[in-house]
């Protein structure tokens, strides 16, 4: 790894240094490479708290809504998943997809007072392009709170030319809105410390 790769990395402990009490991030993990962070969530759901984030710097196999595949190419944007345990119904999904996406749009209006739009119920957009992205799938429990895991991809620091040619016309990154790189790990703390917040509000009780 070059020094400006190191530079660019998420490093998990700084992540979770500036999160305080949270529910969302009590525990962070950052995986180099994996082939999709929903699936790895859902595996480790059961020895683990509600809370959880699973950062990976790429994955290989990204999915996205209906059967979709979505785009992950290493360290250019935030791709994580958390573990939930709201007190929703099992059929109540698109409340937490709803949550997800207003949460990660006005993150990036606040950050970076760029204007943004929800094309419902998953995309957000900027200039009608997508920009993030969210598949929350959830699993059934008897007796306890369902399990829901949120996954959240935000296109961050690619350029035009990073985006496969039979996107280009629809994706948008962060950086591309800007016309500057973004640091990630900053406005990763940014987005997990709303989606505390607003997680709080709306389903933790
Ligand atoms: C969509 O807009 O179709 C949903 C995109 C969701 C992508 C994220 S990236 C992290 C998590 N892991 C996945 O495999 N998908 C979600």
């Amino acid at each position: 790894m070059s020094p400006v790769e190191i530079l660019d990395c998420l490093v998990a402990d700084e992540v979770q240094a500036n999160l305080g009490r949270a529910i969302i991030g009590r525990e962070i993990m950052v995986l180099e490479q994996i082939g999709s962070t929903n699936d790895a969530v859902l595996e480790m759901a059961r020895h683990s708290e509600e809370g959880l984030v699973l950062f990976a710097e790429q994955q290989t196999a990204g999915r996205g809504q209906r059967g979709n595949r979505w785009e992950s190419p290493a360290r250019k944007g935030l791709w994580f998943s958390i573990l939930l345990r709201p007190k929703i119904d099992i059929n109540q999904s698109a409340r937490l997809t709803a949550w997800a996406a207003e949460t990660v749009s006005d993150s990036i209006q606040k950050e970076f007072l760029l204007e943004t739009s929800i094309k419902l119920p998953n995309d957000i957009q900027i200039n009608g392009r997508k920009v993030a992205g969210v598949l929350v799938e959830m699993r059934a429990q008897e007796k306890r709170p369902h399990l829901a895991i949120a996954g959240i991809g935000i296109n961050v620091n690619q350029s035009l030319e990073d985006f496969p040619e039979n996107l280009r016309d629809r994706a948008i990154s962060l950086a591309m809105a800007l016309g500057r790189q973004v640091d990630r790990q900053k406005f990763a703390i940014a987005v997990l410390r709303n989606l505390d917040r607003t997680y709080r509000e709306s389903f933790a009780s």
